[in-house]
C-alpha cells in the first residue's frame, strides 16, 4: 500500500484495502472504477489496462497530469503553504487555467484543506476552508509509482451510468459511491453528485451488468432495504469499519457497510 495517499479523499476506502483486495475476482481483463475518487484500490489491482472515470473535472485532471507529468511534485512544492496563499489559490477560476495550472491548483488545496474534503458552493466553487493538520505532499517514489501504475489506465470525465453502460462481457467494476443521504444540497462531492435518490437506477444498472457477464464489487452502507433487495441475486457480505467523525480529533464510530458481488 502507498505509505502516504497521493489524493486525500473523503470516503476514500484506504482502510478497507485488504479486504477489498481479497476481493477482486481472479480473472477479469480490464478493470474499471466508475466513481474513482483516489481509486486506492486501482493502485493495489494487478497489472491490467484500466478505465477510471469520476464525475469531478478537476479530480480526473489532476490524474491526467500525475500520470505525465514527472516535474509536478516539484511544482507543488514551489507553492508557499501559508494561509494568504491557499485563499488566493482557492479564489482563482480553474476554467481560466491550463491544465498544469488546474492541477497544481486541485492537489495543493487538496493537500492543505479541511480533512480532504472535496465541497463546492451553488455556483460549483470549491469552498472548503484551509485544515490545520496542512501538511507535506508523498514523496518523489509515490508520485513515480503512481505515474507508473496510471500508465495502465484510461481517465475520464463521467458519470457513473454512463461509464457502466459502456461495459462488456470481460471488465471488472468496482463501483464505489458516496454514501450521501442528502438529496437536495451539493452534494458531499459538489453539483451534481450521487445521492440515495439515485440507488434504484445504480441497482437496474447492476442487474444489466450481472447479464452482460461484467463481473463487479459494489460496496455501501448498510441497509436493510438495500441488502434484502440485493441478496435476492447477489452475494452481500456485512463489514463493520471504524470510521473518523470529521472534525473530531480521536473520535471514531463504527459503520456497518456491505460489499457486493456477482461472483464467487
Ligand atoms: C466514495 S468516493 C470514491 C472513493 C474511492 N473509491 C477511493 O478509494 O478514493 C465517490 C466518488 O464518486 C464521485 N461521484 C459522485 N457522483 C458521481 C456520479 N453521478 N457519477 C460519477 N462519479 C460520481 C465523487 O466525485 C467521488 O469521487
Amino acid at each position: 500500500m502507498q505509505s502516504k495517499p497521493l489524493i486525500r479523499w473523503a470516503g476514500s476506502k484506504r482502510k478497507l484495502l485488504d479486504t477489498l483486495v481479497k476481493s477482486l475476482p481472479k480473472d477479469y481483463e480490464r478493470y474499471v472504477e466508475p466513481f474513482c475518487g483516489s481509486a486506492c484500490l486501482f493502485f493495489e489491482s494487478k497489472k491490467k489496462p484500466a478505465l477510471l472515470t469520476d464525475i469531478n473535472s478537476e479530480l480526473i485532471n489532476a490524474l491526467n497530469e500525475i500520470k505525465s507529468n514527472k516535474e509536478i511534485r516539484d511544482q507543488l512544492l514551489a507553492v508557499p503553504n501559508t494561509e494568504k496563499e491557499y485563499y488566493r489559490v482557492r479564489s482563482i477560476d480553474p476554467s481560466t487555467q491550463n491544465a498544469n495550472e488546474r492541477a497544481i491548483r486541485f492537489l495543493y488545496l487538496n493537500r492543505n484543506c479541511f480533512n480532504g474534503v472535496y465541497r463546492t458552493n451553488k455556483l460549483g466553487q470549491f469552498n472548503v476552508p484551509r485544515g490545520n493538520k496542512t501538511g507535506t505532499f508523498p514523496p518523489q517514489e509515490v508520485f513515480d509509482s503512481s505515474r507508473k501504475k496510471l500508465k495502465e489506465a484510461t481517465l475520464r470525465v463521467a458519470t457513473y451510468h454512463e461509464t457502466l453502460k459502456s461495459l462488456k462481457k470481460g471488465d471488472f467494476a468496482y463501483i464505489d459511491p458516496p454514501y450521501s443521504k442528502s438529496v437536495n444540497f451539493t452534494g458531499q462531492y459538489g453539483l451534481g453528485s450521487f445521492n440515495s435518490s439515485h440507488l434504484g437506477a445504480l441497482f437496474a444498472d447492476l442487474e444489466l451488468l450481472h447479464k452482460k457477464g461484467v463481473k463487479f464489487l459494489f460496496s455501501y452502507r448498510a441497509c436493510e432495504e438495500t441488502i434484502s433487495t440485493l441478496q435476492m441475486n447477489f452475494n452481500v457480505e456485512r463489514l463493520s469499519v471504524k470510521r473518523h467523525i470529521s472534525g473530531f480529533k480521536n473520535s471514531w464510530n463504527e459503520a456497518e457497510e456491505i460489499l457486493v458481488k456477482n461472483y464467487d
